[in-house]
């Protein structure tokens, strides 16, 4: 194949990751994605900039047409806020659209109205991260910069065996240093491909699930792929700890076999849902049942505490079942329904599914295997 020069050649580098990774671009890679014909430095950073958070068959239809509209970068200097939203309405994160347009303007006030082949430079305009304006310069110029976007800290992560979420400052220097090293044992004129390789290799290979370690051309030195842990790389986000809270729910049947429900309130949490009683102490859900309820807790059949994170907490909530005699009093916010109308009503997602798929089974199953059926809210 004329794209693999260095295919069956020695190898250009001892560095392996660039060495097997460039002749499977040859063979591979994307060759014919509209910015790479040709590489033009305004070409390359448009697209680096629709890239950023879209897909490339997102991307090609809206480069193409901004291109038509704004040829070249003064074009887009020149042009109106207006218009530049308008060719971008439908992208989303319009942030970039904004940079993108203030950026133009300024490359025309400082830079002769071209793209700055100077990092610093490059790097300094709105929208111009450290990884972007190495692909902008790399591409373009086939200068030596590295990349370190999301497809890239997976591959590394997973070809060094790295630990540690990418997004911690000291993970990502640690991925600075490696994306730094194999940059520099990439041959000069291979930079441009070298960067579309990475990219390709983690959007078509090494991907977020499911990597396909088999077809890839890193598989034998990968200590991801080695250790069997291309799954767990890279380690996923913290999840933040959030506080815990708990209360108490009541599962109250009458005699017909309905449950008694309680519209929760126009505010909070669950708002406007109709759920099970709850309050946040034993205390204060024992008095709630004296005023509204004909029947007794004692005896109440405590299920398998319930897990719900929110956005702000985490709710324990532990269910209590317990059959009633029925209402002391009449009350809007207080309904008895029946398995129709359940399957009617707005309910909380953990309710619902509490209802739907078995509290009452596993509460009469955890009875059976007590031995000791209870008369109180018996199936
Ligand atoms: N994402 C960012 N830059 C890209 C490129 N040049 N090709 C494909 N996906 C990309
Ligand atoms: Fe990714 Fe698997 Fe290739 Fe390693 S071998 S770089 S985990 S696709």
């Amino acid at each position: 194949m004329t794209r693999q020069p260095h295919a069956s050649a020695p190898l250009p580098t001892d560095d392996a990751f660039v060495a097997r990774l460039l002749p499977w671009f040859d063979g591979h890679g994307r060759h014919d994605l509209p910015w790479q014909h040709p590489r033009a430095p305004y070409r390359v950073w448009l697209s680096e900039i629709m890239l950023q958070q879209t897909q490339v068959v997102t991307v090609i239809p809206y480069f193409l047409k901004f291109l038509q509209v704004f040829p070249t970068l003064p074009d887009l200097a020149a042009a109106s806020n207006d218009a530049v939203m308008a060719q971008w309405a439908g992208l989303g994160y319009y942030a970039r659209a904004r940079n993108l347009h203030a950026a133009a303007q300024r490359c025309v006030e400082l830079h002769g109205g071209e793209l700055p082949r100077d990092f610093d430079a490059l790097h300094a305009l709105p929208g111009i991260g450290r990884s972007t304006a190495g692909a902008i310069l790399s591409q373009a110029w086939n200068d030596r910069f590295a990349i370190l976007d999301g497809n890239v800290k997976r591959v590394l992560t997973r070809y060094h065996g790295i630990d540690g979420f990418p997004g911690l400052p000291a993970v990502e220097k640690v991925l600075w240093a490696l994306a730094d090293a194999h940059v520099q044992c990439v041959p000069g004129a291979r930079l441009a491909d070298y960067t579309q390789a990475q990219m390709d290799l983690g959007a078509t290979v090494c991907t977020r699930s499911r990597p396909a370690c088999v077809i890839c051309p890193l598989q034998h030195d990968c200590v991801a792929r080695r250790d069997g842990r291309a799954d767990q790389l890279p380690t996923a986000k913290p999840s933040k700890t959030l506080p815990e809270r708990e209360a108490t729910a009541l599962l109250l049947r009458d005699a017909h076999g309905r449950i008694l429900l309680q519209k929760r309130p126009d505010t909070g949490i669950w708002a406007q849902l109709w759920t099970l009683p709850q309050a946040d102490s034993g205390s204060a859900l024992q008095d709630w049942f004296d005023a509204h309820i004909d029947g007794s807790l004692e005896d109440a059949e405590p299920l398998p505490v319930l897990q719900h994170t929110f956005s702000h907490y985490r709710l324990h909530l532990q269910v209590l079942v317990r059959r009633v005699h029925g209402l002391r009093v009449e009350d809007p916010g207080l309904r008895w329904a029946d398995t129709d109308a359940l399957a009617t009503l707005g309910l909380p997602a953990p309710i619902r599914k509490l209802l739907d798929s078995g509290a009452p089974p596993r509460a009469a199953k955890r009875r059976t295997m007590r031995g000791a059926a209870s008369p109180n809210d018996s199936e």
